[in-house]
């Protein structure tokens, strides 16, 4: 049976440090929902210690999100393990999220700490965390860049004080598929309580390598794969989850695992963060570009009429992109426009649905052309905002 990966979605934390992503409140437990429909894992809602705004943002979606698990990022000081530690603990899953440099320029330079001072802190803030739960993940900052006996030793340390995950970083988007294939395969062969924890990585995509990185990674052994929507983050940011997921979907021979990613889901969340966050979904973007299933040469399009399969790997329907003909308009009858509110993202009621259908009717008597920009407005508009 295919061993299952689990899916860490790190876009309300990871992915809000990208430039120009920052969410409020209220789009912050949109976007936490959405995850849960899509089906992530773990859902990394912020980190607590950063802003009163963060804190309760984490906390507000410890609350709402029901089977997911919700972690809270916090550096390896007691401080700030209490602080995740109150914005998770009501969450029905809760984990936190540890993590220290392990790169000798890291530890030098910004922390100003030896090596064996830096593995005495994961110990003891490993220790610190596990009075309050025993769903720990211990990420070791610049993994890619350290010393690997080094990392070997860390990630025998705190498997032995309590983490049950330990992450290992490409923080930089420094490293390249073959060697992290290498290293995350001499972490598995070599530290000697491995099997009591799941190996997780990061990757950042400075240089275009996070999701290529990531697939070498779960090739080598490891189970867990953060990754953000659309792979926004830091600086040129993380790795994209739709890559991920379709590509171990679609060459399930190579990796042999299984995620609980609903794929159809796909299409709505990414869609769903880019009306949030007001950022366009990139026209050729992988998976759900608009130009991802478009045919310009006529070569290919003979080929797509003929067959499909002759140029494409995958059907729009499994990333949820059903209908992209349907058009919104005043003759449009309920059924065109549940199904145009469930390509948004949307499952609605009956009751819903006739709320949302009269107010398509109204605006369409106004408006030549109603967009699904519009549709998602009046969706949050004239359905939630009535029931509330
Ligand atoms: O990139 C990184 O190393 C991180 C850690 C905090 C996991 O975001
Ligand atoms: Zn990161």
């Amino acid at each position: 049976m295919a061993e299952r990966v689990y899916v860490f979605d790190t876009t309300l934390r990871d992915g809000e440090q990208s430039p120009g992503a920052t969410m409020n409140l209220d789009e912050k437990i949109r976007m936490a929902r959405q995850l849960e429909t899509l089906g992530v894992d773990i859902i990394e809602a912020g980190f607590p210690i950063a802003s009163q705004g963060d804190f309760e943002a984490v906390q507000a979606i410890a609350k709402v999100v029901e089977s997911a698990q919700v972690a809270g990022l916090c550096r390896s000081v007691s401080g700030d393990i209490d602080r995740c530690w109150e914005a998770i603990k009501e969450a029905n899953h809760p984990r936190i999220h540890i993590f220290l440099a392990t790169s000798e320029i890291h530890m030098q330079y910004k922390l100003g700490k030896t090596a064996d001072e830096v593995l005495a802190m994961a110990e003891k803030a490993v220790k610190h965390a596990k009075q309050y739960t025993d769903n720990i993940e211990f990420s070791a900052e610049d993994a890619s860049r350290s010393d690997w006996d080094f990392l070997v030793k860390v990630t025998e340390t705190v498997i032995e004080a309590g983490a049950t995950v330990v992450n290992i970083p490409d923080t930089v988007g420094y490293t390249q598929p073959f060697e992290y294939y290498e290293m995350i395969k001499y972490l598995k062969d070599n530290v000697k309580n491995v099997d009591k924890a799941i190996i997780s990585v990061h990757c950042h995509n400075d240089l275009g390598a996070a999701v290529a990185n990531s697939l070498a990674a779960v090739r080598a052994g490891a189970r867990q794969v953060e990754c953000t929507i659309l792979g926004i983050g830091e600086r040129a940011g993380n790795a994209a989850l739709e890559d991920l997921v379709m590509t171990l979907n679609t060459r399930k021979e190579l990796y042999d695992v299984e995620t609980g990613i609903k794929t159809e889901q796909l299409f709505p969340s990414c869609r769903r963060l880019s009306q949030i966050i007001g950022m366009p979904i990139p026209p050729n973007k992988a998976i759900v570009g608009a130009n991802a299933f478009a045919h310009e040469s006529g070569v290919h399009q003979d080929g797509v009429i003929k067959n499909r399969l002759t140029y494409e790997i995958m059907t729009p329907a499994s990333i949820g992109r059903t209908s992209n003909d349907i058009v919104i308009g005043k003759h449009s009858g309920s059924h065109a426009v549940k199904n145009k509110a469930i390509e948004l993202g949307y499952s609605l009621d009956d009751e819903q649905v006739m709320i949302l259908f009269k107010a398509v009717k109204d605006l369409a008597d106004k408006k030549e052309h109603v967009f699904d920009e519009d549709v998602e407005a009046m969706i949050l508009e004239s359905v939630y905002r009535r029931r509330d």
